[in-house]
């Protein structure tokens, strides 16, 4: 990522000066749909951000510019004031205003300024681009209006944004891997008590690979109602364990009592979430003990259960993960939010060209799209560059 050109394409619009700061997409390892729920994940920060220029420009207006975007269908530009009222069109430029709002209610007084966005996180790819904008805007304007909020605070602001301004109830994984990414870990979270631990990831011997299906996904309404699921379940049993206040609260048994007082599409889903929560803890047990095959086989335990229980697949993603345990892949699943993106590939180092070159050319001719190979590089969070 050419950063100087960001910094020129600032100056050229807005004159001298501007700070910029960066924050990252991430991965994650295993732990789907359970931060919502009060489980854990196990994500980390890579090498793929978003980068901001940024400075105060002395009116009461955010001017911003998004070169990336496409000018044929969207503007590229966005000029709003920070009242609830003055809510962007463009959608990307939502995210800013979503922050700048969030921390206005949280007590910051934010005049106005001017901003230039870029970066080389793939939209759509499950990789949080958007939990990126979010972190990589939050810092900025923490740094550069002297606001005073900690990491856990900017990581909430992130999520209150989407939940208020984007219209997605995620839980607080992209955002908190953005803002506390370190290079060379993942991040083993709590997502109850957000207590987390910082858990050194090296396969030697193994290689992490992305492989993009380059089927955008969006999340929202699908996302949504899984939630609900999940919340629908919960108030069941807590009907008879007023203790359950999330899914993360509660056990198969308990879930077993609840039959037929839940529809049975509820009743699967939060199986599978109940299922994931221990198997993320059996696979850092794996991952400890350096036995990557055995976490290889709880990843694609992970991908069964987010296609079939939690109906978040699809056919392009399918065809990856049984595309990769036929070549021998040590562990392979949807990654993210799901609907599209990426599959997340644990590959031996010996495998690894093979695997590729014959995946990409299965994938093309079955679905007519080449897909997209990333190698995953666990890098540092948000920060001021
Ligand atoms: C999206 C959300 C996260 C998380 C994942 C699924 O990335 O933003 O909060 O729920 O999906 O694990």
């Amino acid at each position: 990522m050419d950063i100087s050109k960001i910094k020129e394409q600032f100056q050229s619009l807005y004159g001298t000066g501007g700070v910029t700061y960066t924050s990252p997409g991430r991965i994650n390892l295993i732990g789907e749909h359970t931060d919502y729920n009060g489980g854990f994940v196990l994500p980390g920060a890579i090498d793929k951000a978003l980068y901001c220029v940024i400075k105060p420009n002395g009116t009461t207006k955010v001017r911003a510019y998004a070169p990336d975007e496409n000018p044929q269908t969207v503007a590229v530009k966005s000029e709003f004031g920070v009242e609830e009222a003055d809510k962007p069109q463009e959608r990307w430029a939502q995210y800013i205003f979503g922050m700048v709002r969030e921390m206005i209610k949280k007590g910051a007084k934010i005049p106005g300024f001017d901003i230039v966005i870029s970066g080389d996180v793939p939209l759509g790819a499950g990789m949080s681009s958007s939990a990126a904008l979010e972190s990589c805007v939050g810092f900025a304007l923490n740094d550069t209006f002297g606001l005073g909020f900690d990491r856990f605070e900017l990581a909430l602001t992130g999520q209150a944004t989407e939940h208020n301004y984007v219209g997605v109830k995620c839980g607080i994984m992209d955002q908190f891997a953005s803002c506390f990414g370190k290079e060379g870990s993942l991040i083993r979270l709590d997502c109850r008590s957000l207590e987390y631990e910082y858990f050194p990831f090296d396969p030697k011997g193994y290689r992490l690979v992305l492989i993009n299906t380059c089927v955008a996904h969006m999340l929202g309404g699908e996302y949504n109602e899984r939630r609900e699921s999940c919340e629908r379940v919960v108030a069941a049993i807590a009907q008879k364990h007023p203790e359950v206040k999330l899914l993360r609260d509660a056990s198969l048994d308990m879930l077993k009592e609840v039959v037929g007082k839940v529809s049975g599409v509820d009743y699967i889903r939060a199986e599978f979430v109940i299922e994931e929560i221990q198997r993320l803890l059996d696979t850092c047990e794996y991952l400890k003990k350096g036995d990557y095959e055995a976490a290889g086989r709880k990843m694609y335990e992970t991908h069964t259960g987010l296609s079939l229980k939690y109906t978040v697949s699809c056919p392009e993603l399918d065809f990856l993960n049984e595309f990769a345990k036929k070549c021998g892949v040590s562990g392979s699943r949807v990654m993210g939010g799901g609907f599209g993106g990426c599959t997340i590939n644990l590959v031996k180092d010996d495998l690894y060209g093979s695997f590729i070159e014959k995946t990409t050319a299965a994938y093309k001719e079955q679905f007519n799209i080449q897909p997209k190979v990333y190698d995953v590089v666990i890098k540092d969070g948000a920060r001021k560059l």
